[in-house]
This record gives structure tokens, sequence and C-alpha cells, in this order.
């Protein structure tokens, strides 16, 4: 156990030095064909794409450290995995250790369990698809408890206009879920399952009885049902005070990056930066804050974390 202080995306203080768990682990997917974003996909990862000022992989790999996940596996393609390893490194920089595994061909979200079981061990994981974005002031607040839950799972959902696209989450007259339905045409509700799975060790021996579905994948939506059966399905809310953001398209991908664009200019504080979360979760200390920004000086995102030691910023929201 380690003592943390915690600020939100706004940089509100949310907590004063509570104890969070460590232990939990945290796989990252960048894998996949990313055919929809075609041609900008045809020789580089979707998740490489820039979303604004940043690859879209930070904010994924933020909000597991958001979560106080240290220990973080990236799951990619043979071609691709090179690329994130040049630009995530082993993590060291930003005080959290990163590894890397490759997924031969895209089988499925819940293929990266089993790719992924050395790594998982004994411990507790969340599984955060590296497209998905999430950003608010309620966040830190949902992934606390979903941290602190032992037994069982939690997954996120989130009411959407299309939500035939994604799980689906079906509700009876009481209001209760009993049942998840991938990519359903007439969709039960307007509930869609988010791209962030937290799963006690379990989730391995689900992940082993999973057998490819129709689209030949191993489904993650199967590995919740297992979970919904045995009554270890944990569903959080997301309202609307907080933005899950969608890249999956072209026009997504580009709303999402005028999202960010606001939000910083706004704000002059950004969004999903490893550096800054790093830095506040207490990570990493000023000269090693300094050495990274130093390193990306030539660059605003660089000048921004220099502004980050220089200014109030700072001791505002770090006691
Ligand atoms: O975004 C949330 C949705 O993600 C959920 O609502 C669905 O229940 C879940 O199945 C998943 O839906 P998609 O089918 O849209 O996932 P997609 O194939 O787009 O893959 C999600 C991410 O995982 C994407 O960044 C690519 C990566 N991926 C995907 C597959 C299938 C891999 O790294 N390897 C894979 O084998």
């Amino acid at each position: 156990m380690v003592k943390f202080q915690i600020k939100d995306q706004n940089m509100n203080i949310y907590t004063e030095a509570e104890e969070f768990q460590v232990r939990r682990k945290g796989i990252l997917l960048a894998g996949g064909q990313g055919k929809r974003l075609a041609p900008l996909t045809n020789v580089i990862s979707k998740q490489l794409m820039p979303v604004y000022d940043k690859p879209m992989i930070y904010y994924s790999l933020t909000t597991l450290m958001l979560c106080g996940i240290k220990d973080i596996l990236i799951v990619s393609d043979p071609v691709n995995v090179d690329l994130y390893r040049q630009l995530l490194l082993d993590g060291k920089q930003w005080g959290i250790n990163i590894s890397y595994a490759i997924q031969e061909k895209p089988e499925g979200v819940a293929q990266s369990v089993l790719i992924g079981e050395d790594f998982i061990d004994s411990s507790p994981i969340a599984i955060a698809l590296g497209d998905n974005i999430f950003h608010g002031n309620d966040l830190i607040s949902l992934l606390r408890s979903a941290d602190s839950l032992d037994k069982g799972s939690t997954i996120f959902a989130y009411a959407v206009r299309d939500p035939e696209n994604y799980g689906v989450l079906k509700f009876d007259n009481s209001g209760s879920i009993v049942d998840i339905v991938e990519k359903p045409k007439k969709p039960p509700s307007a509930y869609a399952v988010t791209g962030l799975y937290f799963y006690d060790n379990t989730v391995i021996e689900k992940a082993k009885e999973l057998v490819p579905s129709h689209r030949g994948e191993l489904e993650i939506t199967d590995i919740n049902i297992k979970y919904l059966n045995d009554k270890l399905l944990n569903v959080e809310i997301m309202g609307r005070g907080i933005a899950w953001l969608d890249t999956g398209t072209i026009d997504a991908l580009q709303e999402a990056s005028q999202y960010i664009r606001t939000l910083e200019n706004r704000q002059g504080l950004k969004v999903g930066s490893p550096e800054e979360i790093a830095w506040r979760q207490g990570w990493i200390n000023d000269q090693q804050l300094e050495k990274l920004a130093i390193n990306l000086s030539n660059s605003f995102y660089g000048e921004y974390l220099i502004k980050l030691l220089q200014f109030e910023i700072k001791d505002s929201f770090i006691n």
C-alpha cells in the first residue's frame, strides 16, 4: 500500500493521502486493424493517431495511471509493438513499469488475458482499450471504487445515440441487468459498455473457457456475461459529468481532438499527459519532470511541462 495525493483532470485535489492499492495491474490493448480509419491506419496503428496534441494511447494509459496502476502490459500486433516500445519505453521515466506483448492476430479483446497470463500472475487487473478516451470530474471516484473491489468485476456503461455499435446492457422491468448483447441490431437499451474493465483474478479461468464468437473473436462481452451469471458484475453508469469519447470513425476522431483542444485551450491544462500525472501522483519528482520537459523543450508540450514547475499552478495543487 502506498499513499497518494490524487488530482482529477481539472486539477482539483480529489483526496488527501488516502490509500490506493497498487497491486492491480493494467492491460492496454493497442492492436486491432483500425480498418474504419483507412487509409490513415494502412501502415500505422490506430492508437498512435493524434488526438489533438498527443498520441491516442496516452489517454487510456493515463486513465490506468489515474487508477493508481503502475504495472502495465501493452498488447499490440507484431508490426506496431516496436513503435509503442519506442514511444512509451519501459515506463521508468514516468515512475511506472511498462512491458509489451504481441497479439499475432486481432482475435479479440479477451485474448489479451490469455496473452498476459504470466504478467497478470495472481493480481486483479484492469483492461483498457487504447482507443477509448475518458474525461470528467467524477472519473477518479468511479475508478477508485472499482479498484477497491477485491472480488468480481466492474464495468462502466454510458448512454449513447448509437448503441448498436457497442456491447449493450439489457435490463429487466425492475431495472436489473439481465444480459449484455454485443452489437445488437435492435439495442435493448441506450447503455453501451465502455472499454474499461476491472476484473479479479478469476478472469484468467473465465478467458480460458471462451470460444470464438461468430466474428471469430474472444469477446470481452462473454467474460462480462460470465461475471453477470455469477452475480459478480458491478455496473457503474457514467453520467453527464463524464465524457466518453469514441475514436472509431474519422469524424469521431476529429471530434475527440476538438474536445481536447477546447478544454486545453480554455484551461491551459492538459488532459492525458503521462508526465504530469506521474508527477502529480508523486511517482516522479521535480527534477525528473524537468528532465522530461527539457527533452521536449522545442514543443508546446514541453513548454507546458516547464510551466507546471515554474508557476503557481504547482503550488496550488501540490502540497
Ligand atoms: O469501445 C467499447 C466497445 O469495445 C465495447 O462496447 C464492446 O463491447 C467491445 O467488444 C469493444 O467493441 P469493438 O468491437 O468496437 O472493439 P474493437 O474491435 O474496435 O477493438 C477495441 C480496441 O481493442 C481497439 O483499440 C483495437 C483493440 N483490439 C481489438 C481486437 C479485436 C486489439 O488490440 N486486439 C483485438 O484482437
